[in-house]
């Protein structure tokens, strides 16, 4: 039984069209492109003078797409969505699209809203009638009130024929629309002004027909114009079979979407201004947001790390200098950096730990890395001295950018190691490095960790350069055998048959431990991670020598024990690890480097990589780990793209 008060927060998909086709299949299209975001409901709603019609269906926009399929649907302009809820029971009566008491009105909204408790109660005490328990469906009963008192006059007669009137003076074909804003787009941004929280949001009127009104605040929104007509969604991927040229949507604006074009407003005081507007070219290819072939996306990702790694290297070394101009910092700024804080969630997390150690080594730079959820909550040392790293996939993580805005507000420089261009985080960091992974449609991240491990290890080595710790020399090499990775890693991926018999091996354990020291720690946190997250397997990492501290407690007879054991300053005392791992009956898998000998004396199972730098050795180490954990994961008939509970970008608290 869900509480009165559900409050359930979002990281969902929206999608929205208007114009000259059939909507139905265009809003299902997009909410499959979408479906990796979020994927226990989903909805649409479309649009016309005669109504409003709007089907949702708990489960999966296949469960959806099969209703509306024996559905007469009629109409060319409407918005979709597919939900992800962290709390109370997916259901029908929770999916979006939410509708006005009068069912003229219906919108979608990505995010949370954090006064939705108050604006309820009051919108039930002047009559409203909820049916949901979600906190987005306050949005539509206050546009009802707020539309009310824009479109009709005291004596109740529709004005909203002047208000078309007006909209019709734009100039059609154009992305540069002119003019008033539609009735419906005074409507929504005067309600935005009421919501506390984060919110991407669609909303059409069965008054305006043909008209979708968007507006923003810390959760993405990207809009386009096509020939067939205008399109909206939360991630530019549902977008990208109609047009390439996008407008990525800043907080505080709104948008109105016609079939003839876009128009951009801004709020100034109380009113709605015309802007006008660059559109963003999007040179990714669609089909690198399919499985291109592979079995899973996963997979697919995995194959794509050597190209990441190249790309993500390309022009960095300029003559013997790593570059990095987007830093935005001049090499005497960079020079005063005297501590260095990475933050970040969950894998991009593992990345910072493994930065850490390059930081500290090669720069001499004191480096933390915290979770973001604990950093802005915290009250941490800061200085301007301070380089503030937040590294992000999405670039939306709500901890994260709450971390980097923190971080700011108290002096620091942030910088920030993102995915996606335009996403929050490049745009409220200082300076900005991107991942080149392109789009990564599983949820556990796999190519844009390894992006994010090459791009820490370019800022670790152009802080030792600024710093002087590195010759000129050492930085080349550094930087050549780095590139070497790209083809190690296509190496390691091109043979899975040891990776395949050691998951086997391990596919009916309740929970394994990752060990590893130095680089290896860092390492075996990924992969533990990596293996819970689409296994379902419990798996933990812990420093190898802190085994006798506690875990060991845990070995007994077939007790799955993967540890990094490549060749490391370390290696011997790993050794010692597994030797006391196996005298409890363990069952250890060892990643080690390619022609050590001895290891087979220590391990059931051993997954040899090529020879790599130990500093460099979490490129080549985590990528067996990804498969391992595929591996297990489809053993054990899991969907390593969706898994349980999951959601993409975590864009809410
Ligand atoms: C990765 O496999 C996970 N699904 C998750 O831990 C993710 O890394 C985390 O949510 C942070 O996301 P971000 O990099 O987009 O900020």
């Amino acid at each position: 039984m869900e509480s009165e008060f559900e409050r359930k927060v979002l990281m969902c998909g929206i999608v929205g069209y208007t114009g000259t086709n059939d909507a139905t299949d265009i809003l299902i299209g997009g909410l499959k492109r979408l479906e990796y975001r979020g994927y226990d409901s989903a909805g649409i709603a479309l649009g016309n003078d005669e109504g409003i019609e709007s089907v949702c269906r708990k489960g999966r926009v296949g469960d959806l797409e099969q209703t509306v399929a024996g559905m007469q649907l009629d109409g060319a302009c409407g918005i979709g969505h597919t939900r992800w809820a962290t709390h109370g029971t997916p259901s029908e009566a929770n999916a979006h699209p939410h509708l006005s008491c009068e069912g003229d009105i219906a919108i979608v909204h990505n995010g949370i809203i954090e006064n939705f408790m108050e604006l309820k109660e009051e919108l039930l005490s002047r009559g409203h009638e909820f049916t949901s328990q979600t906190d987005s469906e306050v949005i539509a009963h206050l546009l009802e009130e707020e539309y009310a008192l824009l479109a009709f006059d005291d004596s109740g007669q529709d004005d909203i024929a002047n208000a078309q009137g007006r909209r019709l003076d734009r100039t059609p074909d154009k992305m540069i629309a002119s003019g008033d804003p539609s009735v419906l787009a005074q409507a929504v941004s005067h309600v935005t002004e009421r919501l506390i929280g984060s919110y991407g949001l669609a909303a059409i009127t069965s008054h305006e027909p043909g008209v979708i009104v968007v507006a923003r605040k810390d959760s993405p929104l990207v809009v386009g114009a096509a020939p067939d007509g205008s399109y909206l969604a939360s991630d530019m991927i549902a977008l990208l079979d109609a047009t390439r040229d996008v407008l990525i949507l800043e907080d505080g604006q709104v948008a109105e979407l016609t079939p003839s074009g876009i128009a951009l407003f801004a709020r100034e005081h109380d009113e709605l201004v015309s802007c006008e507007y660059e559109t963003t070219h999007i040179d990714w290819s669609v089909d690198s947001a399919e499985k291109g072939g592979y079995d899973d996306f996963m997979l697919k990702e995995i194959h794509e790390q050597p190209r990441v790694i190249r790309d993500t290297l390309a022009g960095r070394l300029v003559g013997d200098r790593i570059t990095i101009d987007e830093l935005g910092m001049s090499p005497a700024e960079l020079n005063l950096i005297d501590k260095v804080y990475i933050i970040a969630c969950g894998t991009s997390y593992h990345a910072g730990l493994i930065a850490k150690n390059l930081i500290e080594r090669w720069a001499h730079i004191p480096t933390e890395v915290e979770v973001a959820s604990e950093f802005r909550y915290r009250n941490p040392i800061i200085t301007p001295t301070t380089l503030v790293v937040a590294v992000s996939q999405s670039g939306e993580t709500a901890d994260t950018l709450a971390a980097i805005r923190d971080a700011r507000i108290k002096g620091a420089r942030v910088f920030g190691i993102t995915n996606v261009v335009g996403s929050p985080v490049a745009r409220e960091s200082d300076g900005v490095i991107y991942t080149k992974a392109n789009k990564e449609i599983a949820v556990a991240s796999t190519k844009s960790f390894l992006g994010q491990v090459v791009s820490l290890t370019l800022l670790a080595l152009l802080l030792a350069q600024t710093k002087g710790n590195l010759t000129t020399g050492q930085i080349r090499l550094l930087f050549s055998e780095l590139a070497d990775t790209a083809e190690q890693v296509e190496e390691i991926i091109s043979d899975t048959t040891d990776i395949d018999s050691a998951a086997l091996a391990c596919k009916d354990a309740s929970s394994a431990l990752f060990i590893g020291r130095g680089m290896g720690a860092a390492t075996a946190t990924e992969g533990a991670l990596k293996l819970k997250e689409i296994s379902y397997l419990h798996a933990e990492a812990y420093p190898a020598g802190e085994m006798k501290h506690g875990p060991i407690a845990l070995i007994d007879e077939g007790f799955p024990v993967i540890a990094i054991a490549t060749k490391s300053p370390t290696y011997e005392k790993v050794l010692s690890n597994l030797q006391e791992s196996k005298a409890r009956g363990a069952m250890v898998v060892a990643i080690a480097t390619q022609g050590d000998e001895e290891i087979g004396k220590y391990a059931d199972h051993v997954i040899f990589i090529p020879k790599v730098r130990d500093e460099l050795s979490p490129i080549t180490a985590s990528v067996p780990l990804q498969l391992f954990a595929r591996a297990i994961a489809l053993e054990r008939g899991c969907d390593v793209d969706q898994p349980r509970n999951l959601a993409k970008s975590v864009t809410v608290e």
